[in-house]
C-alpha cells in the first residue's frame, strides 16, 4: 500500500501555487494507487520552530531537559512520518533563492545522526530507504535556464538534503516566472502539471525518477 506523506511550506495561505500543485500531486497518486493513504503536514500554517541552544541537544545530542526532550519527541514524530512513507510530496516554494526557513527547520529535526544518516568508513550514509520523492518548486523568477540558473540555491540544496537521508529517487517539478503576470504563471503551472503527470506515472510503473538532465 502507498503511504504518501505530503508537506507544504508556502507562507500564502490558499494562493500558493504551490499549495495547488502539491494537491494536484496527491489527487494523481490517489487515483492511481488505490487504497493509498496520505499524511498532510503544512509548515506555513504551522510552523516547526527553529532549533535554539535550549533545543538543539534534542537532536544531536542526548536530551535532558524538558525542553531538550520536548524537541526529541517532535523529531520523532516527524522522522515516523517520513520512514513510514513511501511517496513523500513537498512543496518548496523559492524564498530568497533557497527554502522557505520553516522546511530548513522540519529538515534540522529530520536530518539525526543514527536516525536518518550515519558515518562509515566509507563516508556518510543515509538510512532511508525505499521513498520516492516528488518535489514542486514554485518560483517568481527562471532558474531553469538562463542568467539566473547559477543562483538556484533551492534544487540542488534539496537534492542534497533529500539524498544525504538517503532519498536519492526524487523528481522535481518546477512552477516558474510565477511573478511575470497572469499567463505567465499559468503556462509555468501547466509546465510543472506536465512534469508532475509524468513523476507520477513512473511511481506507478515502479520506475526511478529520471533527473531533470534537460533543465539543468
Ligand atoms: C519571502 C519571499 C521571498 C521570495 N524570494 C524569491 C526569490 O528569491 N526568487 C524568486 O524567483 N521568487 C521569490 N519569491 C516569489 C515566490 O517564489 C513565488 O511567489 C512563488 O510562487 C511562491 O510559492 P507559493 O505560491 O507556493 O507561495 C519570494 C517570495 C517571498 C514571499
Amino acid at each position: 500500500m502507498e503511504r504518501i506523506l505530503a508537506i507544504n511550506s508556502s507562507i500564502s495561505g490558499e494562493g500558493s501555487v504551490s499549495r495547488i500543485l502539491v494537491e494536484d500531486t496527491v489527487q494523481r497518486l490517489l487515483e492511481a494507487k488505490s487504497g493509498a493513504v496520505v499524511i498532510h503536514r503544512d509548515l506555513g500554517a504551522a510552523p516547526i520552530p527553529h532549533l535554539t541552544p535550549g533545543t538543539v541537544a534534542g537532536v544531536r545530542a542526548v536530551a535532558t531537559t524538558e525542553e531538550e526532550l520536548a524537541t526529541r519527541l517532535l523529531s520523532d514524530g516527524l522522522i515516523c512520518e517520513l520512514q513510514q512513507a513511501t511517496v513523500l510530496v513537498i512543496g518548496a516554494p523559492m524564498y530568497n533563492f533557497s527554502i522557505p526557513s520553516s522546511l530548513r527547520s522540519w529538515f534540522d529535526h529530520v536530518l539525526r545522526p543514527r536516525v536518518t544518516f550515519a558515518y562509515s568508513e566509507t563516508g556518510p550514509e543515509g538510512l532511508l530507504k525505499g521513498i520516492r520523492a516528488i518535489v514542486i518548486q514554485s518560483r517568481g523568477g527562471l532558474y531553469t535556464e538562463g542568467p539566473a540558473k547559477v543562483i538556484d540555491f533551492q534544487e540542488p540544496y534539496l537534492r542534497q538534503l533529500l539524498g544525504f537521508i538517503g532519498i536519492t529517487d526524487v523528481a522535481f517539478a518546477h512552477a516558474e516566472k510565477i511573478g511575470f503576470g497572469p499567463e505567465a504563471r499559468d503556462a509555468g503551472i501547466a509546465h510543472a502539471r506536465s512534469q508532475i503527470a509524468a513523476a507520477v506515472a513512473r511511481i506507478v510503473v515502479g520506475g526511478a525518477a529520471v533527473p531533470n538532465q534537460a533543465e539543468g
